[in-house]
């Protein structure tokens, strides 16, 4: 408040033009009167030792004052130990600020009066610390809330510490002084090691070019611990989309604790679903709302509610569709057991082998198996040509629409006491009866 300090200066060169002390009178009072070293005192905060006595700090050379050009008092003792006299030193273990060591506490204090609390010499702390400093960047998008109000020393003291850095507390702590609703993420089930102590791996406590003040983007500051992952990725002939998304790895994980296990936003299907519930375009195809085939479908193949990672590996994997074992891509494939590998992890293989029967599918004409006319022929039909292998209207999960690239045909089966029917685009209505 200038105008406070101006008026305490016009106060005190009023009251003094009144006394007219002796100048050479060691009492503040003498020396910073008017025409003297008045500004030394007039700023907002006084330094305590200052207030009471110059002679705490100043002694007389015995020359005569004013007129000796500046030989007229020395120090009683030489900075830091002049201020030791009255102030704590360095403690015995402490890191040391390096001007604090090498005792230029005049580089930051005044050792008189300032505008600024505790005697500094800049507007702020902040200010003060940037002049050796280049910590701050205001063209960083990312700056911590504490950066941005110049307040250094609310995590590094000024002068020592028993902590690295210079750190008024360790990490964690330092961290959950002001995130108190971090501190209780620990207490989840499902806690990532390097939450538990090492904010700074994945953090910069300053400024970044990251959201959320991370120190690289994400994934690759997953990376930088999780290499294998990259590996496997790097290495994988089908990676999940989600990788790739924005979110990448944070569309499926959290970064420090989860109620759910390995660190997942949410159980499946739930977590599946926060992506596959619309069907909206992706390139040239229509992307296939799982949700609305699971929850709203009178038939869901059973494996299903297990849990989507019983056919579908997260993040890669060798073949289709994320898929453990082998399963074709489009409309037709060769006929062989090994393209249905993965449906035959459950499925007894004898459907597809045997030509006439009256006991391995139901889905025959008499004795003909229809599965084998269908799928084991040159140009093999796939599953999905007939069946939804996650849910349907239908009886025995067979589909409603068929997607043929971008066209969808209508099956238009109906299921009857002895057999069923189809009427596809492809051919005529057909039926099989047992
Ligand atoms: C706590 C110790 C202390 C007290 C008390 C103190 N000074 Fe100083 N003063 C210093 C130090 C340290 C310097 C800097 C010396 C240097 O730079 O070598 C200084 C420097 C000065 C200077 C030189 C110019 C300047 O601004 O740096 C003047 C003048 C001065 N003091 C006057 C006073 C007066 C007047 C008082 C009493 C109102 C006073 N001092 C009280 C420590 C003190
Ligand atoms: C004769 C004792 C004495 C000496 C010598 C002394 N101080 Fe002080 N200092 C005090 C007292 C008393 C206070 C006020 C009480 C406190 O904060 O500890 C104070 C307060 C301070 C403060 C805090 C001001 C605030 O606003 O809270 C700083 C900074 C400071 N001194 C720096 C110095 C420096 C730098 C030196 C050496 C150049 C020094 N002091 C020498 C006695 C002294
Ligand atoms: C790099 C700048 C810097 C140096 C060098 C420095 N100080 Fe400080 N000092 C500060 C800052 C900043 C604060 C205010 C801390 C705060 O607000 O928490 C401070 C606070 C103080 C205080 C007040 C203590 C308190 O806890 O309120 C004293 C006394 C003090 N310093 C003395 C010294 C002495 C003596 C030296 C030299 C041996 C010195 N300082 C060197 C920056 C410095
Ligand atoms: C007069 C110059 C100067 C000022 C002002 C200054 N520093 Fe420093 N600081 C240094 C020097 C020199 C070093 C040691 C060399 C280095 O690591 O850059 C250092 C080192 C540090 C370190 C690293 C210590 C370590 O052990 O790793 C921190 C943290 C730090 N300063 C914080 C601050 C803060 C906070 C402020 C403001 C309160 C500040 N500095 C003001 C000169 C200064
Ligand atoms: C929210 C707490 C916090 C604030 C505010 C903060 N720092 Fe730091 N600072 C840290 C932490 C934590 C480290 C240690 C980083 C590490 O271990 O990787 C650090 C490290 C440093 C270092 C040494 C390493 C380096 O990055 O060069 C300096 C110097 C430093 N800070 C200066 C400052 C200055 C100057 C300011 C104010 C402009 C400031 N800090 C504000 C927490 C903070
Ligand atoms: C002095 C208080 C203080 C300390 C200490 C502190 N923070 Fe913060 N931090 C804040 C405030 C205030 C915000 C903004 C409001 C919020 O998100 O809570 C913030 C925000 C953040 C954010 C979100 C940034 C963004 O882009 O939205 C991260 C990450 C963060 N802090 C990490 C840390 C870490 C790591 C530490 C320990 C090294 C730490 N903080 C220590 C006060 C603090
Ligand atoms: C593995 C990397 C990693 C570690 C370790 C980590 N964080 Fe984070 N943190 C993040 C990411 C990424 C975000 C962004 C939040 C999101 O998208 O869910 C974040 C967000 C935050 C936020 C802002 C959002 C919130 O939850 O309030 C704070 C504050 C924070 N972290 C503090 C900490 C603290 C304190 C520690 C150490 C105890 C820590 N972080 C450890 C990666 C990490
Ligand atoms: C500082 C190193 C580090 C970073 C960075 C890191 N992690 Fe981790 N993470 C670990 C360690 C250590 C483990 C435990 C051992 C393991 O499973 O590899 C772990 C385990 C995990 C787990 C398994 C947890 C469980 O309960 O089984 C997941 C999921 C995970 N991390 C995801 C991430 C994601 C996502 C990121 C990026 C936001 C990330 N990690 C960044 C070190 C790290
Ligand atoms: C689509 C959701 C999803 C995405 C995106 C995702 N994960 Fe996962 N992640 C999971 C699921 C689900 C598991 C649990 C697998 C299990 O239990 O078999 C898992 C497990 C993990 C594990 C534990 C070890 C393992 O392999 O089982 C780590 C580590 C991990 N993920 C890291 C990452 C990293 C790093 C990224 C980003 C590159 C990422 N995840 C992206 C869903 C995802
Ligand atoms: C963050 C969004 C997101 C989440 C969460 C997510 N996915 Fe995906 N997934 C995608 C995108 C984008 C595609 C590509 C478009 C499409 O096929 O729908 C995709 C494609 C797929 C594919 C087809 C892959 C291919 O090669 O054709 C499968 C299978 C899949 N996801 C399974 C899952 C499973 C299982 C989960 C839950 C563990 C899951 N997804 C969670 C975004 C996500
Ligand atoms: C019995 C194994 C199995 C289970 C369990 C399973 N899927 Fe699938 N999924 C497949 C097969 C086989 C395909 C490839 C054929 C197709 O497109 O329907 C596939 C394809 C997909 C596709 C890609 C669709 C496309 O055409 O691009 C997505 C997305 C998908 N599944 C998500 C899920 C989700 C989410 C769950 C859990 C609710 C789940 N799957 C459970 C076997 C399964
Ligand atoms: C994890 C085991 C498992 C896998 C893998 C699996 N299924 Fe199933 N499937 C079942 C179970 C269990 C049933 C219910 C009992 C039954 O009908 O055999 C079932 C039922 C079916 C039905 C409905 C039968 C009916 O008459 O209602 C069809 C069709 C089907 N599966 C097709 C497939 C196809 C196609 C694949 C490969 C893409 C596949 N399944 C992979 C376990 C599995
Ligand atoms: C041309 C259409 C079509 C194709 C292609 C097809 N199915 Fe079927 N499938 C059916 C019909 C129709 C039924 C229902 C038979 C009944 O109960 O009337 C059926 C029944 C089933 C059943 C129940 C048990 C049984 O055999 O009756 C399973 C399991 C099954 N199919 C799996 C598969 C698998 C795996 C594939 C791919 C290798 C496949 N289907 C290919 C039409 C097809």
């Amino acid at each position: 408040m200038p105008g406070t300090i101006h008026f305490i200066t016009l106060a005190s060169m009023f009251f003094w033009s009144i006394f007219l002390l002796p100048v050479d009178s060691p009492r503040p009072e003498g020396c910073t009167a008017s025409g003297c070293h008045e500004t030394l005192m007039g700023k907002a905060t006084v330094h305590e030792a200052a207030a009471d006595d110059c002679e705490t700090c100043h002694e007389s050379n015995g020359n005569e004052h004013p007129g000796s050009q500046g030989a007229e008092f020395k120090l009683v003792e030489e900075t830091p130990d002049l201020c030791f006299q009255c102030h704590d030193g360095p403690e015995k273990g402490n890191t040391l600020h390096s001007p604090f060591e090498e005792g230029e506490c005049l580089s930051c204090h005044s050792p008189h009066s300032s505008n600024t609390p505790k005697l500094l010499l800049a507007k702020t702390s902040g200010d003060l610390c940037n002049e050796c400093h280049e910590i701050d960047d205001e063209e960083k998008s990312s700056r911590h809330p504490p950066m941005r109000r110049g307040k250094c020393v609310e995590c590094h003291d000024p002068h020592q510490s028993a902590q690295s850095s210079l750190l008024k507390v360790g990490i964690p702590y330092l961290c959950f002084s002001c995130h108190k609703d971090v501190e209780k993420q620990e207490n989840e089930e499902s806690v990532h090691p390097p939450f538990e102590e090492e904010c700074m791996e994945c953090h910069e406590p300053h400024v970044s070019d990251q959201s959320w003040l991370v120190r690289e983007p994400v994934p690759d500051l997953c990376y930088s611990c999780h290499e294998d992952m990259k590996e496997q990725l790097a290495s994988s002939p089908v990676v999940h989309p989600a990788i790739s998304e924005r979110k990448s790895c944070l569309g499926c994980h959290v970064p420090h604790s989860s109620s759910h296990e390995t660190l997942l936003r949410k159980k499946q299907p739930g977590l599946c679903y926060r992506c596959h519930s619309d069907s909206r375009k992706i390139g040239d195809k229509i992307r296939v709302n799982i949700r609305q085939k699971v929850e709203n479908s009178k038939y869901v193949h059973p494996p299903v509610e297990d849990g989507c990672s019983t056919c579908h590996a997260p993040h890669a994997g060798a073949f289709n569709f994320l898929l453990p074992k082998e399963f074709p891509k489009g409309n037709y494939t060769v006929p062989k057991l090994a393209s249905f590998a993965i449906c035959l992890e459950c499925h007894d293989p004898e459907f597809l082998q045997i030509p006439e029967t009256d006991s391995v599918t139901e889905f025959r004409n008499g004795r003909k198996n229809l599965h084998v006319v269908h799928v084991m022929k040159e140009k093999a039909m796939v599953c999905v040509d007939c069946h939804d292998v996650h849910g349907s209207d239908n009886e025995h999960l067979i589909a409603d629409k068929i997607r043929f690239g971008k066209w969808e045909m209508p099956l238009h089966y109906k299921a009857t006491e002895n057999g069923g029917s189809c009427r596809p685009a492809c051919h005529v209505k057909k039926t099989y009866q047992r």
